[in-house]
């Protein structure tokens, strides 16, 4: 039995109908907050059970049987880490021979905003004894779909990572990494730094999204801080901005790109270019 938490998100989505490809619908768990959202995945089969991960006895019920469990990290800022440690427990308890969790590219030296929880939860993980695999993902290219409808509108887009590069592909790839754990051989104890293989700059993207929509799209470099003032003074809130910010850093520090191969290993085949990865965006 292969049990996938957070199934109802974007990600888990994407894992639980790659799952569908290779196992049977009884085989595998959406352990989900809320099963009403995952009607259609009991229609075809699938197990739907609650798993809420501020809900332990949810998530004790909800494992049992599980021989793997993905873990996809819980999108709550501030609670992830008790939230994850929930799961680890009850994964542990139920005797789980295989987790496997969602992490961010290099969780242990990496300076990015988000990376304190990944940590933790990669060591928590470690100390529980269960057998892991640490899919630690880079940026999803979803993650500029805003940008790029913005840019279409206005002919350019700001950020501050000079010309820094990132791996970013589309969810479906990292998606089909943890598939490949969750139904492959050899995976356990092996961390996998899973980025695209031809890392882009934002003059890339601006220049692709010119490319692909026919609309001339540049791309505006600014200091941090004004970069900061200026998602701020569009509205976003100022954890958000102070995010994003943190993201560009990373980026013009190399933090959101990989050379290790792990994901177009994994996947089998190439990962999805930045073409077609803007293609599907600006499609919307
Ligand atoms: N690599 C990246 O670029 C990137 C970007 C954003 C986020 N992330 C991380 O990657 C994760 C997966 O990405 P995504 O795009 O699939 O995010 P998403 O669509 O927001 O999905 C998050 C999932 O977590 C579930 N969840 C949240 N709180 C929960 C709780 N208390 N109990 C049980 N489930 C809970 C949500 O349940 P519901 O379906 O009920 O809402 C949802 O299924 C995110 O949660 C975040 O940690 C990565």
């Amino acid at each position: 039995m292969i049990v996938v938490t957070g199934a109802t998100g974007q990600l888990g989505r994407l894992v639980v109908e790659g799952l569908l490809e290779k196992v049977a619908p009884a085989e595998i768990v959406a352990a989900v907050r809320d099963p009403a959202k995952a009607a259609e995945f009991a229609t075809r089969g699938v197990q739907v059970r609650r798993a809420d991960y501020d809900d332990p006895a949810s998530l004790a019920a909800a494992f049992a049987g599980a021989d793997k469990v993905l873990l996809i990290s819980s999108s709550t800022p501030g609670q992830r880490l008790a939230q994850h440690e929930a799961v680890i427990a009850a994964a542990r308890e139920a005797g789980a021979g295989h987790l496997a969790y969602t992490s961010v590219l290099a969780a242990d030296t990496t300076k990015l905003f988000v990376a304190p929880d990944h940590k933790a939860t990669e060591e928590a993980i470690r100390a529980s004894g269960l057998p892991f695999t640490f899919l630690r993902n880079g940026w999803y290219t979803e993650n500029y779909a805003q940008t790029i409808a913005q840019a279409l509108a206005s002919g350019s887009f700001a950020g501050s990572a000079g010309d820094g590069k990132l791996g970013a592909v589309p969810r479906a790839d990292f998606a089909a990494a943890a598939v490949e754990v969750l139904t492959g051989e050899g995976h356990e104890g092996r961390v996998y730094e899973l980025a695209g293989d031809e890392p882009f700059g934002y003059a890339d993207l601006a220049a692709t999204i010119t490319a692909v929509s026919g609309t001339p799209v540049t791309y505006q470099d600014l200091p941090a801080e004004q970069h900061r003032q200026l998602l701020v003074g569009a509205g976003l809130p100022e954890p958000v901005a102070a995010m994003l910010v943190d993201a560009d850093r990373g980026i013009a520090e190399g933090e959101l790109a990989s050379t290790s191969g792990d994901l177009s290993r994994l996947i089998g085949r190439p990962t999805t270019s930045l073409t077609e990865a803007v293609t599907a965006l600006v499609k919307g």
